[in-house]
């Protein structure tokens, strides 16, 4: 049997951990794919050589032309410019989308029956039109967001409770903005959920609100000491997680930016939800029933990714 192909557009920070990680599992074969000529080589050359010392079987190539990514059976998508400190997610929109364009282009034409999970922001838009670009089936393209928002929310939530993350369970929806929904009364430890927590004694209403808004500004805490870039760690690791999921068909439950056909009461938008992630990609989206505090907040939020979305078919005529 062949390997599976592992293709990452973009060799940056993100995409060289995302490479570190994928060969360390051994999840296929991996091309790393960059504008910037040498680096891709270069990562990927650096990368081989510890092969021996880690013994992981993987080849690891580098390449600026598309046609490197031919047959891939997953492509993760890091291109673009990171966030400084300063910036919102929504400052990278202009930029980011002419990037989407090139990248949706290099798919359509080499890699159709490729999952894609994109990781470029401002995530929920540039998913959104990176499916548009290439025109691959809704629920083969996703973004991801959700993995990475409810792994920063169960943190915080282990640091508060002083147990393990292993046991934190965390439920995030809306778009990956600063009006993210981290659900508190979906969050668990041990399956007893933060409601119960804080009757408890475990924590209060007020530490509480304080964790769900580190989270909601988690990724500007990174830029903010980082001062050169945004986090690379946490979201490569999510990414993989996505991947992992198609290519063993493990059906896991993740929160994705999914393409909403009517569900939430959202049509032709990507936003967060919960689905179950297979060999068929988005092979179902989870509806929870929002109470009223959640239904507005989510609704705020799915607001930001229609401004952010409008702003694209303005930027794009060709996605209007
Ligand atoms: N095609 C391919 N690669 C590109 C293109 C393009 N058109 N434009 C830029 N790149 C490459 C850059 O050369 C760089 O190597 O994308 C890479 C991005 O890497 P970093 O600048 O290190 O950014 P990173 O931290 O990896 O984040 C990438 O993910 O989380 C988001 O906001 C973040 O949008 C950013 C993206």
């Amino acid at each position: 049997m062949a390997r599976k192909k592992i293709a990452l557009i973009g060799a940056g920070q993100i995409g060289g951990t995302l490479a570190h990680l994928a060969a360390l599992k051994e999840l296929g074969d991996i091309v790393l794919f960059d504008i910037v000529d040498g680096v891709p080589q270069g990562k990927a050359l650096d990368l081989s050589e510890s092969a021996p010392v880690d013994g992981f079987n993987a080849r690891l190539t580098g390449a600026s032309d598309y046609s490197a990514i031919a047959g891939a059976d997953v492509v993760i998508v890091t291109a673009g410019v990171p966030r400084k400190p300063g910036m919102s997610r929504d400052d990278l929109l202009g930029i980011n989308l002419k990037v989407m364009e090139a990248v949706g282009a290099g798919l359509r034409a080499h890699a159709p029956d490729a999952f894609v999970i994109c990781i470029t922001n401002p995530l929920d838009a540039m998913v959104w039109a990176l499916q548009k670009f290439s025109g691959l089936p809704p629920q083969k393209v996703v973004g991801m967001a959700g993995v990475l928002d409810s792994a920063r929310f169960r943190f915080f939530l282990a640091e508060e409770f002083n147990v393990s993350v292993e046991d934190v369970t965390a439920f995030v929806l809306g778009g990956h903005g600063d009006d993210m929904v981290p659900s508190v009364r979906y969050s668990t430890v041990a399956g007893i959920p933060l409601p119960d927590l804080i009757k408890m004694g475990w924590t209060t209403q007020a530490k509480l609100d304080a964790i769900v808004e580190r989270t909601r500004k988690g990724g500007g805490e990174i830029v903010a000491l980082l001062k050169t870039g945004s986090a690379y760690y946490a979201p490569a690791t999510s990414g993989i997680a996505m991947a992992e999921a198609y290519l063993k068909d493990q059906r896991r439950v993740l929160p994705v930016a999914a393409h909403l056909t009517g569900q939430y009461g959202v049509t032709d938008t990507y936003v967060g939800v919960p689905t179950v992630i297979g060999a068929g990609g988005v092979e179902r989206i989870v509806e929870i029933t929002l109470d009223e505090a959640e239904k507005a907040m989510f609704e705020k939020s799915v607001a930001s990714v229609h401004t952010l979305i409008e702003a694209c078919k303005g930027i794009n005529p060709a996605l209007a």
